[in-house]
């Protein structure tokens, strides 16, 4: 670990105004990453913070906090698709809010030997709990459907089919390894354009290999059940594919139909209601923080509040 590593919080002011902490209440950090969210919300008020993060390094590094903090700042070491049987384990049955900034932390990215940017050469890993299949094992071991597949779907890759054509040919002659050696890779295939070509190809990659769309999909379902009615959810995301999960899960759970469909009859397509929505829209980063912070430009969030169990007719 990089001792003088850092990462600047994004819509730190917005996230801390809407889950409003109240002293006496229970908040939970789901992406504890480098703490400032959770050191944020325990500034605002008497309260006690659980800070949840898959990756070891950021539970190791948030302990100087938990002292700092005594007794009010709890780290748990896991995956926030399970924060609910990680908060029953605390005997935490119910929660006042609940923040998730779902992706990966500069910390993450900036040390070379997690292998999660193309910039820096390193072991081709990518993985957040260091557990589990990486990204070399997906592209030295998979088909070429299965690997174009990941691409397009993840990484929204129009030449996914090419570049695992590539991948495939070339792995026969030497396994990949290193970040540096899929990135080069992908740069030939791809020539030119704005970004840089192995951007999506390491999008896709992250996001399979840590099931990210799966586990946002997961923590969702569990926010509904822990949030005390009352109790805010705020989500900051970083690409659509994030962000259109979260807005058609609200969409739906806030009475909306995200996917309507013309065969059920109407009765059937009703859930119950268990969010509302202070706004439909997302709210996007500031021109200030946007400048000062290139890498908030992409971000969105959304609120929503529990309510207590409501049919929609
Ligand atoms: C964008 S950073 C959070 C930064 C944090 N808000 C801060 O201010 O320092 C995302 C963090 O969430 C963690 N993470 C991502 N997906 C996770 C998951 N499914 N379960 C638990 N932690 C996850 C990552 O390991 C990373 O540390």
């Amino acid at each position: 670990m990089n001792p003088d590593a850092q990462h600047i919080p994004v819509m730190l002011e917005e996230v801390v105004e809407n889950l409003s902490p109240q002293s006496g209440g229970i908040y939970v950090d789901g992406t504890f990453g480098g703490g400032s969210y959770s050191q944020a919300i325990l500034s605002a008020a008497q309260c006690h913070v659980v800070g949840i993060d898959r990756d070891p390094d950021a539970i190791k590094r948030g302990q100087g906090l938990v002292q700092k903090y005594q007794n009010r700042l709890s780290l748990i070491p896991g995956n926030f698709g399970d924060i609910k049987t990680l908060l029953e384990e605390q005997k935490i049955y119910q929660v006042d809010g609940l923040v998730l900034d779902i992706g990966v932390s500069s910390f993450q990215i900036d040390e070379a030997e997690r292998g999660f940017s193309f910039q820096k050469n390193g072991p081709l890993d990518m993985r957040m709990s260091r557990e589990g299949e990486s990204a070399a094992d997906v592209v030295n071991n998979m088909s070429q459907e299965d690997i174009a597949h990941i691409l397009w779907k993840y990484g929204e890759e129009k030449k996914s089919r090419k570049i695992a054509r590539a991948i495939v040919e070339d792995r026969k002659e030497k396994k990949f390894e290193t970040t540096f050696e899929l990135a080069n890779l992908v740069r030939s295939v791809l020539k030119g354009g704005e970004k840089d070509p192995a951007t999506r190809t390491f999008q896709a990659l992250r996001i399979y290999v840590n099931k990210e769309l799966e586990e946002l999909e997961r923590a969702l379902e569990a926010a509904e059940e822990i949030l005390r009615p009352g109790g805010t959810l705020v989500v900051v995301t970083f690409h659509s594919l994030e962000d259109r999960i979260v807005k058609n899960f609200l969409k739906t759970k806030s009475g909306g139909d995200a996917n309507p469909s013309r065969h059920v009859p109407e009765i059937e397509n009703k859930t119950s209601i268990s969010f509302k929505l202070p706004s439909k829209k997302a709210i996007i980063v500031g021109a200030d923080e946007a400048q000062k912070n290139p890498r908030s430009r992409s971000a969105k969030m959304r609120v929503a509040i529990k309510v207590g169990d409501i049919k929609a007719i």
